[in-house]
């Protein structure tokens, strides 16, 4: 049966039921699945598990690369299934389970899962649910649209079952770079030095004996969410180009940049695509999800190699990318998120990082995860994985929410998630701050005089004047430092404007 998919024989007999699969899962397991940002999860088994647990209430810790698409963070959570969630979700219905304190979640870098299990400075994954395109002849792991924390959860748990997809293309094979660093205290430089340097295997390597089930899947990857650009994000690029251009004619960068990460959400995805119409080319990536836009510039011919964990595509985007997959798939490389992610190989091919902000401060200090500083919106990803060690940090957010009761801009975050130690650039669609060598003072006058929406700036200026007047090497007055928010809570509003 599907001996394409399934080439090791011996392993044939374990074929079974995505019911049968989730059987073996018991309550009080730590499991490791697969999926990064929606791409490449295991599908069949968790929604046989949440069917299961609506029957037999059950208790598990998740960790999985990123997050999951096909409402599985939903239907796990709606089951009661999530006791502990790590490191990173997306999906709204297990984001209030959170902030009712019903699912305890760790919002963690996404470099840092596996190097904790692997240190055995968290519980052990128990059993792994990973998805692949097929198994090899030596019963090794062919992975499909991500690799994310995959191939670490496989090689670490007791168990592994593994989700054959059908919908998902054998073509796939060959995108994997699976490299897995030695352990410490005799651990080797990752010698990763450009981003289309390959160092590892195209599978992942593990005892085949290891494999207690297979089950045969057909469900394909949920499509990307991101809306097209917008005039704010298209603001927001256009001055990012004149910027990066401004870089090219000072002579700090070259016409084809540094090796580009993007975030994840819409902004980050449109800033990309700002680069089709520039005059940047022979451009690589090395980020962590290729989005719609790696492929727009693949086919504008400004992007000549690609290196992330995942793919996540629109439904369209998606059906032109697979028509023709061969086209790219040699400028094309997904690895283990700890690699994409690495501070070491982000600080030696000197990256810039650009993500998204919900809101930053005065001083450069700036909020990726929590409204108010206490509801968990998504989690940091990888965002701080990059900021902290990439040659140019930009951080990039419109400059109002919530048709402007919400100000992005404020007189202190209300949580840091990148302090103004790691952020070099911010931008809105109002302008762009060079936060390059200046001190706080200076900072705060980049930031107000470039960034804030014209209904904030003046409540913005006379804050920081009142706050100078008391003095202070980063001036607060703490009193009022997080008004803006209290009002928020409050009145539905940052300010009565
Ligand atoms: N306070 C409250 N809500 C805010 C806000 C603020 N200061 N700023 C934005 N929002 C809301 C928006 O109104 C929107 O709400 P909606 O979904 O109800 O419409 C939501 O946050 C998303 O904002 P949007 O402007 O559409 O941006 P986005 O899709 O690009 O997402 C982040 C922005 C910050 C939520 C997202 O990028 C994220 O989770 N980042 C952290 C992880 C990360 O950076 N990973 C990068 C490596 S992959």
């Amino acid at each position: 049966m599907y001996r394409d998919r399934i080439r090791l024989d011996a392993l044939q007999s374990k074929v079974m039921s995505a019911a049968d699969a989730a059987g073996l899962i018991k309550d009080g397991m730590t499991v490791g699945m697969s999926g990064f940002t929606r791409a490449g999860e295991a599908k069949a088994v968790p929604h046989a598990l949440a069917e299961r647990a609506k029957q037999t209430p059950l208790q598990i810790t998740l960790m999985t690369g990123a997050s999951l698409g096909n409402d599985l963070d939903k239907q796990l959570t709606e089951a009661g299934v999530l006791a502990r969630r790590m490191p990173f979700q997306v999906d709204s219905t297990l984001r209030k389970a959170i902030n009712d304190g019903k699912v305890m979640f760790i919002d963690q870098h996404l470099s840092d899962t596996v190097e904790q299990l692997r240190n055995r400075q968290i519980k052990p994954v128990d059993l792994a649910v990973i998805e692949c395109v097929a198994i090899t002849e030596e019963g090794h792991l062919v992975l499909s649209t991500s690799v994310g924390n995959s191939a670490s959860f496989a090689i670490l748990a007791k168990e592994v079952i593994v989700e054959i997809n059908l919908s998902q293309p054998l073509e796939l094979e060959g995108l994997h770079d699976v490299y897995i660093p030695s352990y410490r205290p005799t651990r080797l430089p990752i010698p990763v030095l450009k981003s289309d340097t390959r160092i590892g295997s195209g599978a992942v390597k593990i005892d085949p004996a290891k494999i207690v089930g297979i089950v045969i899947s057909n469900q394909p990857d949920s499509p990307s969410t991101v809306l097209p650009p917008d005039a704010d994000t298209q603001a927001i690029a256009d001055h990012l180009v004149d910027f990066f251009k401004n870089e090219v004619a000072e002579g700090r960068l070259t016409n084809s940049l540094m090796p580009l990460q993007a975030g994840i959400g819409t902004i980050a995805n449109a800033v990309m695509c700002g680069l089709v119409d520039s005059p940047f080319e022979n451009l690589t990536m090395y980020s962590e999800v290729l989005q719609d836009s790696t492929f727009d510039l693949f086919d504008a011919g400004k992007l000549e190699f690609a290196s992330g964990s995942s793919m996540t595509l629109s439904a369209k985007k998606h059906a032109e990318v697979f028509s023709d997959f061969n086209r790219y798939k040699s400028r094309l490389v997904l690895r283990p998120q700890e690699i994409s992610n690495h501070p070491e190989v982000i600080r030696r091919l000197g990256i810039i990082g650009i993500n998204t902000a919900l809101e930053f401060d005065l001083y450069g200090n700036v909020n990726s995860t929590h409204v108010c500083g206490t509801k968990m919106m998504n989690g940091i990803g990888g965002s701080g994985d990059f900021a902290r060690n990439a040659h140019l940090a930009i951080f990039v957010t419109k400059s109002i929410a919530k048709g402007g009761a919400i100000s992005s801009v404020v007189p202190m975050v209300s949580h840091v998630d990148h302090t103004e130690h790691d952020v070099d650039i911010l931008v809105t669609e109002i302008g762009l701050a060079d936060l390059r060598g200046l001190a706080p003072r200076e900072r705060a006058r980049a930031i107000i005089d470039n960034c804030v929406h014209p209904s904030y700036r003046a409540a913005l200026n006379e804050y920081f004047e009142a706050a100078c007047a008391r003095g202070g090497h980063t001036p607060h007055i703490l009193r009022g430092a997080l008004q803006w928010h209290s009002n928020l809570e409050e009145t539905g509003r940052m300010l009565a404007v």
